[in-house]
């Protein structure tokens, strides 16, 4: 199972408009995927109690995470690094089960001029840690605000030719 996880609970986030263009990719290649985008998750993992009693609320998205074989995580920049709350997923999943000895894909997408490459570097410390194998093509997308048109796909051609040459050794991987 393929999960693409959005690294951001931003609302009407471009994390979110990425994931839903690679889950398009992936699909003309007759391969299926869910988004995970962390809007979706529950309220209560971020109360100092979910450590003490890990609730049911999260159950169904730890279910699909332990199930999932091979993630693309859409990593946007935020002040120079990725999101906390993408740490904050990391850290109440089950560890190790919920990552170790899995692959993973990485994007950076950024507003500013060098697309994360900090962020997707300090993420790529926390996969290795929980023992992902990263694919070595990570991809980095500055001013994604001038590359998705009104439908959110990207239409610049040395963008697509990097992005399917991902999504290609990704699903090689
Ligand atoms: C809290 C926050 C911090 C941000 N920090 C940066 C930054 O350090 N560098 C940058 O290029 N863009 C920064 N941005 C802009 C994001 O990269 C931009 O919103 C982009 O569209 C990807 O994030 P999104 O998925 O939330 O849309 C920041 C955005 C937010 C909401």
């Amino acid at each position: 199972m393929i999960t693409i996880i959005s690294g951001t609970n931003r609302p009407n986030s471009n994390s979110l408009r990425v994931a839903k263009f690679y889950q398009n990719l992936l699909k003309n290649k007759n391969i299926d995927c869910n988004i995970l985008p962390l809007t979706s998750l529950p309220i209560s993992i971020y109360s100092p109690d979910f450590y003490l009693n890990p609730n049911k609320e999260f159950n169904d998205l730890q279910e699909l995470i332990t199930k999932t074989q091979k993630f693309i995580f859409i990593i946007p920049e935020y002040n120079g690094s990725f999101p906390g709350v993408l740490k904050t997923l990391i850290d109440v999943c089950k560890f190790p089960d919920s990552f170790d000895n899995k692959k993973c894909a990485l994007l950076g997408i950024a507003t500013g001029k060098y697309g994360n490459i900090r962020g997707v570097e300090h993420f790529t410390g926390i996969a290795h840690y929980c023992g992902m194998h990263v694919l070595p093509l990570k991809l980095h997308i500055p001013a994604i605000h001038n590359e998705l048109n009104e439908n959110g796909d990207f239409f610049n051609e040395k963008t697509l030719k990097f992005i399917n040459e991902q999504v290609n050794k990704f699903v090689e991987f």
